[in-house]
């Protein structure tokens, strides 16, 4: 996508080798012109999957899910990382392990939003070690639905994830792949 690649290349910044700071555009404040194009994209990849419903994690994968969610004419869902006061019983619970915080976070989902007829595309801002679209997918498939794909806005090809996820049978599909952070640039796969 040339102009998400455009706006990694002026408006990111490489913190180190392993972490790229896109906060001016999706981490923190969120560019929806961009968000929009990102979702039309999306809806463009899985154009007769017959997805019924997307599927992400708060917080930053909100925007690219309900603007996908939108073009493909489905309800979004976000996976909680707190608890909720309301969402009590009958949830789908796994754990989700960041090598980047190192820290394992509960995940959860309201049983009553996934059923074994869905057929789900799971949506993410960053791929890195695929912790958590691995987390997202076995939450899926608790509930007996179906992993249609992976939709990742940027994946950092020098770190494992796509790789596993794709090893493990997912179809993945990046907007940008990153294959270095080196020396403070970033290069494109
Ligand atoms: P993984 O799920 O692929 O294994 O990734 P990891 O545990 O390493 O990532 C934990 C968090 O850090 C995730 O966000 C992920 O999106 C984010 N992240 C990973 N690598 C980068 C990076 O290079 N740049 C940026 N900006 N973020 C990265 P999170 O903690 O869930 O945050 P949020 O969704 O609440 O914003």
């Amino acid at each position: 996508m040339k102009l998400l690649k455009e706006k990694v290349m002026t408006e990111g910044i490489v913190l180190s080798d392993q972490v790229l700071k896109v906060d001016s555009f999706l981490n923190h404040q969120m560019d929806p012109v961009l968000m929009r194009e990102v979702g039309a994209e999306f809806a463009r990849l899985y154009a007769g999957e017959k997805i019924t419903k997307v599927l992400t994690i708060e917080s930053s994968g909100i925007a690219p899910a309900i603007m996908t969610a939108l073009e493909l004419d489905v309800p979004m869902i976000f996976a909680r990382k707190h608890k909720s006061l309301t969402l009590r019983d009958d949830i789908l619970v796994e754990k989700v392990y960041s090598f980047t915080k190192r820290e394992t976070n509960e995940i959860t989902v309201s049983k009553k939003f996934l059923n074994k007829d869905d057929r789900v595309l799971i949506i993410d801002d960053f791929l890195a070690n695929g912790e958590a679209a691995f987390g997202l997918a076995r939450v899926v498939e608790q509930a007996g639905a179906s992993v249609v794909g992976i939709g990742i806005v940027i994946e950092k090809s020098f770190q494992p994830g796509a790789r596993l996820l794709e090893e493990a049978g997912y179809r993945v599909d990046s907007l940008v792949r990153i294959a270095s952070l080196d020396n403070g640039t970033v290069t494109f796969v």
